[in-house]
């Protein structure tokens, strides 16, 4: 089964050909992250845009990758790679607005021009399926996924394929976005967490104490609070303090001002110091979830955030390697760990075989909306 996926949820244009849910036969990513750099964060109007100029080329590169049709005169190659295309899956949602419509608008009026049934997919879901992509080593059911991106923090409980339960989230900012935001207080470059990284390799991960969220009231009101939920904006604001403290100057943030008065090493010990934190946060929960989940055969790891390499090897050592109880541990190979059509492609075919049924292309609810929690 081939299945042509498009991404275009936040800054990346991304087309890809999957074969049965695994097997990459094509992955084009054109990324915007150069011209969001000079800016220092995505600017939604800016990426749409860079999506509609992008979009086509993108897909067709895709298909001609999956099926180059060498033999065929150059002319019919696209139409020939088309008639191997099974199915479409886009992401529909959560995202930017602007972005996503380039792509539900794109792949709808594809479905109805080729004759393909349309699969519309969660951004979150498709990132957990990235653990499934080129790999012949699978996770097993249950299991536990660390969802971790730029606009979400969440630990996933899957018993079966296309079977989710949120059981974890964070209650304001996600991890991905505070590496974003603590890179900027420190002067580097964005996307933070790449750049943090990078800085903490020369830094000293206990220089510095940041204090871990302590969250309380399980259920206030009418919503619905986890012990296994998150809370990073507390740590953002106190990375700023103490780089406050240390240039003995309270400017406020943003400030051009801050990052000038940091030493190339304080720069790089608070970099470590907020790295070792925001990684050890992640763990914790974790290993309350599998506390309470004591079934659990697999942790995957998800998202931009899976990326971190201190992160990974902290969830090797504290899951994997556990003598008493080892869970079997996974994580996207590093091309698949940011945005990428390849997941979400993969994420159709796993609902496919679970038997959801494809939608309307014409349908209103493929258009971006609400997640559903
Ligand atoms: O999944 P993703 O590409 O886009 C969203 O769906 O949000 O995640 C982007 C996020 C950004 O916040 C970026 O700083 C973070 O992933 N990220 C990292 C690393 N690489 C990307 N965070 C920590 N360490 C990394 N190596
Ligand atoms: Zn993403």
């Amino acid at each position: 089964m081939y299945i042509l996926g498009i991404e275009t949820s936040c800054d990346e244009t991304a087309a890809a050909v999957v074969k049965d849910g695994r097997e990459i036969l094509s992955n084009v990513v054109v990324s915007q992250i150069d011209i969001f750099k000079e800016y220092g964060g995505v600017i939604p109007e800016v990426a749409a845009r860079s999506h509609l100029e992008a979009m086509l080329p993108v897909v067709n590169k895709a298909l001609l990758d999956a099926f180059p049709g060498k033999d065929l005169p150059a002319d019919s190659r696209l139409a020939a790679a088309w008639q191997k295309i099974d199915f479409i899956a886009v992401t529909h949602t959560p995202g930017l607005l602007g972005s996503l419509l380039i792509g539900t608008l794109t792949a709808r009026t594809l479905a109805i021009l080729h004759e393909k049934p349309l699969y519309p997919v969660h951004h979150l879901k498709s990132h957990i399926y990235a653990n499934w992509l080129n790999s012949t080593d699978l996770p097993e059911f249950p299991l536990l996924a660390l969802v971790v991106s730029g606009g979400h923090t969440q630990i996933i409980r899957m018993t079966a394929h296309n079977q989710f339960e949120i059981i974890g989230t964070t209650r304001d900012d996600a991890v991905g976005e505070c590496f974003d935001k603590v890179a900027k207080i420190l002067g580097l470059p964005y996307p933070g967490g790449p750049s943090i990284s990078k800085a903490a390799k020369a830094g000293d991960p206990k220089k510095y104490h940041f204090p871990h969220p302590r969250l309380t009231s399980p259920n206030r009101g009418e919503a619905k609070y986890s012990d296994l939920d998150f809370s990073f904006s507390g740590l953002k604001t106190a990375v700023l303090r103490e780089v406050q403290k240390a240039v003995k100057k309270p400017i406020s943030f943003p400030s051009h001002e801050l990052k000038n008065l940091l030493t190339k090493q304080q720069v790089a010990d608070f970099a470590a110091s907020f790295e070792n934190t925001a990684t050890d946060i992640l763990i914790e929960n974790l290993k309350k979830a599998l506390e309470k989940y004591p079934d659990t055969k697999s942790i995957c790891l998800a998202g931009g955030v899976s990326a971190n390499e201190l992160l990974r090897k902290k969830v090797t050592t504290t899951f994997q390697n556990n003598e008493e109880n080892a869970v079997a541990t996974f994580f996207p190979e590093r091309f698949l760990t940011g945005d990428n059509a390849a997941m979400v492609a993969a994420a159709a075919f796993y609902e496919i075989e679970s038997g959801v049924q494809p939608t309307d292309p014409y349908a209103l609810n493929i258009y971006p909306r609400k997640p559903i929690s």
